[in-house]
């Protein structure tokens, strides 16, 4: 064996399955975790205490059509063959691309990834079930041989339950991850014979309440599950957080983890950010007055000194757009703030905001859309950001947010409640509150708006939140202790 080579076989091998990844297609955080933590993991170096632990972690994903050509064309065809789902014999063609430290493969089938969006199809279950499939039939077309099979989400939970009720792979552990357990994959008890296959005595793994339960599945069969963060993990016991699946994941309490996820500190440095107007940082923090009037200038509000809030985000109910409904017209006639939104949803919430902007011409904006350089502009201009999320498996904008020192306003839940304290308890970071509702909230966002009319103060707090450490070096790291315990390190 070659020193290379060796080097090779000592590392952990995981690979880490998912529906989205950026920088190729994505629509939210999984996307994110998933283009930032392989990529960690592998510059994880190894310690005195750990001399095992180097990882070899690469991704795969399916290749939708909105993969961007400059990426197609690096890849190199690995090989195709057909995946059987039920009766249908579908093509699998198989690509790998190395980037930025990370080997990422590819699954193409024109058929179910060639769409304008990742989701919200007729067929979805059928498409994420040829997917997971796709990752058994493309193991052997890799040239790298896991040990950990990483799935998240319901749109890839298939994969522990073929490995329990199927496969059997020797030599492989899985490890599914929960990112939000309001989206399960939940069908009819007929999608079995339609799609899955599962023969009568394995589909009680799947099977609940009377119908299919991906998300379930991959609770119950890997060897370990988690989810985004401790507190989100403490949630799902409770039936009033997990959409029904509260008593599946007490079942499997013993081998859940709570691991906060972290940002991408490269992607997100307000220091060299190409898309904002002037670079900042901690040390240096007054370009963030540039990118202040750069983005009122975009906005077409009026350049003034005044807090400028803003909100990022789906437009959906979980995310506490009702909430905000009920307290915004307020607090812009009580006092003088300027407001912006980012962010796609539900149709009602994105005509409500369009009519906020109509209200308050000269106060608000509304930016119904999805456009990754604008939202890095507004983390760089705004002063505040709220997240006031009824539930939050994790969250990442109040992270990014203090890293470009637009102070958080959120709702203490979730990974919201392991990432942000209150700042009336010292050395908080942003200002939260508890119960859900627009008193916690309208007093959150007022408290924020008086901390802002005191400049040395306020100064400060934006100072401390640049300094937060929110990198994923202490979650990759968790991440290690989970593999780790999955896999003995193999002798030369
Ligand atoms: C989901 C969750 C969000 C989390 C992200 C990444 O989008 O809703 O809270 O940050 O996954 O884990």
């Amino acid at each position: 064996m070659t020193t290379e080579e060796k080097q090779i076989s000592d590392k952990i091998r995981v690979l880490y399955i998912t529906p989205e990844c950026t920088p190729f297609a994505h629509s939210g955080g999984l996307g994110e975790v998933a283009g930032s933590l392989p990529g960690a993991l592998n510059r994880l170096r190894p310690s005195a205490k750990d001399p095992h632990s180097r990882f070899d972690c690469r991704v795969i994903m399916p290749l939708y059509s909105r993969v961007p050509e400059k990426y197609r064309s690096e890849m190199k065809f690995l090989g195709y063959t057909q995946v059987a789902v039920t009766w249908r014999q579908q093509y699998m063609g198989l690509y790998e691309l190395h980037h930025d430290g990370v080997t990422y493969y590819f699954i193409d089938n024109e058929y179910y990834f060639s769409r304008e969006n990742l989701y919200g199809y007729f067929d979805d279950g059928e498409r994420f079930a040829f997917f997971s499939k796709a990752v058994f039939a493309a193991l052997p077309m890799l040239g790298f041989e896991p040990q950990i099979l990483h799935a998240n989400d319901w749109q890839s939970a298939l994969v522990p339950v073929w490995q329990t009720a199927f496969y059997h792979l020797p030599g492989i552990k899985t490890v599914f991850t929960v990112h939000n357990i309001e989206y399960q994959g939940s069908y009819a008890y007929s999608f079995n014979d339609d799609v899955l296959g599962l023969p009568a005595e394995e589909v009680r793994l799947v099977e609940f309440n009377g119908g299919i339960n991906l998300m379930k599945g991959g609770i119950e069969c890997a060897n370990i599950f988690s989810t985004v963060s401790p507190t989100y993990a403490e949630e799902l016991k409770d039936p009033a957080n997990a959409f029904g699946l509260d008593s599946i994941v007490r079942r499997n309490e013993g081998k859940m983890k709570g691991i906060l996820n972290g940002i991408n500190t490269k992607d997100y440095d307000p220091a060299h950010d190409p898309y904002t107007a002037a670079s900042y940082s901690a040390a240096e923090p007054d370009g963030k007055k540039e990118c202040k009037k750069d983005l009122q200038q975009y906005l077409g509000l009026p350049e003034r000194e005044v807090p400028l809030i803003a909100m990022i985000s789906r437009l959906v109910s979980a995310k506490g757009v009702d909430i905000l409904q009920q307290v915004l017209d307020s607090i812009l006639e009580a006092r003088d703030v300027q407001f912006v939104l980012l962010g796609t949803g539900n149709p009602l919430y994105e005509n409500w905001f369009r009519g906020l902007e109509t209200r308050h011409p000269d106060r608000v904006r509304s930016l119904i859309m999805f456009n990754i350089p604008l939202s890095h502009q507004i983390y760089a201009g705004s002063d505040i950001l709220l997240v006031p999320s009824r539930s939050e498996p994790c969250g990442l904008t109040q992270m990014i947010g203090c890293r470009y020192a637009s102070v958080p306003v959120v709702r203490a839940t979730g990974g919201l409640k392991d990432s942000i304290t209150d700042c009336s308890l010292g050395e908080g970071n942003g200002f939260t509150f508890d119960a859900y509702g627009p008193e916690g909230l309208q007093d959150a966002i007022l408290r924020a708006v008086d901390h802002y009319a005191d400049h040395d103060n306020w100064k400060k707090l934006m100072i401390h939140d640049m300094r937060e450490d929110f990198s994923w070096n202490v979650s990759a790291r968790e991440y290690r202790g989970v593999y780790e315990s999955l896999v003995q390190p193999e002798e030369a």
